[in-house]
C-alpha cells in the first residue's frame, strides 16, 4: 500500500477533513497507477484536481503515482488554495514546484482541452441548494457547507463538470469523479455513455451507511 500524505497544521474548521471519500480516491489512483503510467509514458501529463481541500489527493498523485506531471489544484476556498501548496511542499519538497494552486470555480479558467487527467471529489450530499459564497465575505464555517452540499440529488456541481468535460479534457484525457449512491451513478453513467463517453466503475465500496463509487470517464 502506498503511503498517505502527511497533513500538517491543517485547520479543519476551514478546510474539508479527508474522509472515506478522499481515501477511496487514493485507492482508486493507486489501482490506476500502471494504467496512467503507460497511458502517459510519452508525454508529461497535465493533471487538474478540482476542489483540492487539504491537497491530500494532488500530493498523493505527485508523491506516489506520477512524479513527472504538471499539477493544477483548484478550489473556491482560499484556505484550501494555500493548504495544497503547503501539503505538497511538506511531503515532496523537491517536486512541489510542479504544483500550482488556482482559486476558481471548477476548472473555469483552465485552457480548454488541455487536461490529461481530471480528479474530482465533489460536494455530493443532496441538499436544497448549493451555497452561493463570495470569497470576501464568507464565514469560515460556510466553506465546509460548500465542500459537502451538492443541491438536487447532490449532483448540481458534478453535472456542471460532466457537462463541460468535453471541453476540459485533452484528446486522450481521462476523468475520475466520485459519487454516492444518492447521486444515482448508474443513471449518470448511462447518460454519459449515450453522449459517447466510455465509463468504467473503478471503485464501488461501502463507507459507513453510504456507498461510494468512483467512475472513470474517457472520450470514446
Ligand atoms: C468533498 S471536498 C473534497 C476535498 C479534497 N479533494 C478531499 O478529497 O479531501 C470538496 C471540495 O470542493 C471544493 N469546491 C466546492 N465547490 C467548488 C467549486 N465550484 N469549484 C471548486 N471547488 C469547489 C470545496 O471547497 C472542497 O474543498
Amino acid at each position: 500500500m502506498l503511503p498517505t500524505p502527511h497533513l500538517k497544521d491543517v485547520d479543519y474548521e476551514k478546510i474539508y477533513e479527508p474522509s472515506e471519500d478522499s481515501f477511496y480516491l487514493l485507492d482508486c489512483l493507486e489501482d490506476q497507477k500502471s494504467y496512467l503510467e503507460s497511458k502517459f509514458k510519452n508525454h508529461v501529463p497535465v493533471v487538474v484536481e478540482i476542489g483540492t481541500g487539504s491537497g491530500i489527493i494532488t500530493t498523493f498523485l505527485l508523491q506516489c503515482i506520477l512524479q513527472e506531471a504538471l499539477y493544477m489544484a483548484t478550489d473556491v476556498n482560499p484556505s484550501a488554495c494555500t493548504c495544497v501548496l503547503k501539503t505538497a511542499s511538506h511531503n515532496c519538497p523537491h517536486r512541489a514546484h510542479l504544483v500550482d494552486s488556482l482559486q476558481m470555480s471548477l476548472a473555469s479558467a483552465v485552457r480548454p482541452n488541455t487536461v490529461d487527467i481530471l480528479v474530482f471529489n465533489p460536494p455530493y450530499v443532496p441538499a436544497e441548494e448549493v451555497p452561493e459564497l463570495s470569497p470576501d465575505d464568507t464565514k469560515d464555517t460556510q466553506w465546509l457547507d460548500l465542500a459537502l452540499l451538492g443541491g438536487e440529488d447532490g449532483m448540481v456541481t458534478t453535472w456542471k463538470v460532466l457537462n463541460g468535460l468535453d471541453s476540459i479534457l485533452s484528446a486522450g484525457g481521462v476523468a475520475y469523479i466520485l459519487f454516492c449512491a444518492r447521486n444515482h451513478p448508474e443513471s449518470v453513467a448511462q447518460q454519459m455513455q449515450r453522449r459517447g463517453w466510455k465509463v468504467d466503475v473503478i471503485i464501488h465500496k461501502k463507507a459507513g451507511w453510504e456507498v461510494l463509487s468512483i467512475l472513470r470517464f474517457l472520450k470514446a
